[in-house]
């Protein structure tokens, strides 16, 4: 692998919510895997190092899926005539108990890393199922296509059929030894994925709790999302003040935890709270929302917060895998909550939506999603040439055109430094 190289092109980013920085023809280098700086003539000190020369195309930060189901990927864009509830247990839940058998787990994880891989996305917060083998099999694939991310094998011991059904003890023990298992892995870590409060009894989430602790784990799951499942969980843990607590009580909700919930549409203000107060980050899932009709998340009051978010394409809720979907979901989404639901919440702008895209999810795996200097070196080349137009369109116009026409597949794709085509 090629330590130190340029690449050459239209290079954009957002430094910050909402800012996006335009360097026409310029030279974005890469040293060890970190960016080291973006040059309109490389500095003696780079002289001679191997160049990518990508023309006049678009060079921009890697996009962050926070929050996608591979083991939901093969009936994405069907069933979607259901609210939640009802859609887990007639589509998610029998097409998840599959991945018990490793031939049928082999093959569909395959389609989804290959898919994954094609895609403009270089990190993704990952939910397997709840079987060890199949998820080991899923962070393999993933790590030898050269994709960072975390992935979690499911705890699920309640409220669910018998046959995805764990025991408590059952699936604590076999956590803890994919835990172990997945101590070989570097680039795809395991994060500890209770799916959501009605799936895990008290007994197994204090479990985790304590799991986590003892491996100093990442957390994800689901918050808030849809009014029938938060009234049950209302049922499910009256002592807890709001649904977040749930998670918090056993010491999995940010802080010493890296936390990344989905969704959180209907977090009041005191989740919400706490959520800054730990640097949980929210999972923006629009598409998802609207399909199973969970509702249009208040994104812009989490930005006026300084909440930690980014963007999800939480498929199979989602259809589509591609995170430039998402931001243009984002986009419309936050219109109609401005005109129905509050119209003191402007809608989402592109230099925003493309900043939850990268740099604002990828703050969860540490400095990713930006071109500043000390960044991980996750980019992509998108190729405007075959959207035709007689017009003459400015860089953050070609830009615009790339996220709301393009098929999201860029033309070539490097993670942390390494070129995958
Ligand atoms: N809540 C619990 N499980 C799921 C899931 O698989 N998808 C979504 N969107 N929400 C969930
Ligand atoms: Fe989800």
């Amino acid at each position: 692998m090629e330590l130190t190289f340029a690449l050459r092109g239209n290079i954009l980013y957002t430094p910050a919510c909402g800012r996006l920085e335009l360097r026409p023809q310029q030279y974005l280098v890469c040293e060890k895997e970190l960016v080291a700086g973006i040059f309109t003539e490389l500095p003696e000190r780079f002289r001679g190092i191997p160049l990518h020369d990508h023309g006049d195309r678009l060079i921009l930060p890697g996009l962050v899926d926070l929050h996608v189901h591979a083991s939901q990927y093969a009936y994405r864009g069907l069933g979607m005539d259901m609210e939640l509830l009802d859609w887990l247990e007639q589509n998610a839940f029998p097409e998840e108990a599959r991945f018990a058998g490793m031939d049928y787990a082999d093959a569909a994880y395959r389609v989804f890393a290959e898919e994954l891989t094609r895609s403009a996305t270089t990190r993704a917060c990952v939910f397997a199922t709840v079987h060890r083998p199949a998820t080991l099999r899923l962070m393999e694939l993933l790590e030898k296509a050269g994709l960072r991310g975390f992935v979690g094998k499911l705890n699920m011991d309640s409220n669910c059929p018998d046959y995805l059904r764990e025991t408590t003890e059952g699936s604590l023990a076999e956590t803890r030894r994919w835990l172990e298992e997945s101590a070989g892995f570097s680039g795809v870590r395991p994060a500890i994925t209770p799916r959501f409060i009605p799936s895990c009894s008290q007994r197994l989430m204090d479990g985790l709790g304590q799991l986590r602790r003892e491996y100093g784990a990442a957390m994800q799951s689901h918050l808030s999302e849809n009014l029938s499942e938060i009234a049950w969980v209302r049922q499910l843990r009256p002592a807890a003040p709001f649904y977040g607590a749930a998670y918090a009580q056993p010491g999995l909700f940010g802080g010493e935890c890296p936390t990344v919930m989905a969704h959180c549409i209907w977090s009041g203000e005191e989740e919400r709270a706490l959520m800054k107060e730990r640097g949980v980050f929210l999972a923006h899932c629009p598409q998802s929302n609207m399909n199973v009709s969970s509702g249009i998340a208040p994104v812009r009051v989490w930005l006026r917060e300084g909440q930690k978010a980014g963007l999800g394409s939480d498929v199979a809720g989602g259809a589509h895998l591609s995170i430039f979907r998402a931001m243009t979901d984002a986009i419309q989404c936050s219109k109609l909550r401005w005109r129905l639901v509050d119209d003191s919440l402007p809608a989402l702008t592109l230099p925003e939506a493309l900043y939850l895209a990268t740099k604002g999810g990828g703050a969860f795996f540490g400095k990713v999603g930006s071109f500043e200097p000390g960044y991980e070196f996750d980019a992509i080349v998108m190729d405007d040439a075959g959207l035709p137009t007689t017009r003459q369109c400015t860089l953050a116009e070609r830009l615009e055109r790339v996220v709301w026409l393009s098929d999201g597949l860029p033309l070539a794709k490097y993670v942390a430094g390494r070129r995958l085509f």
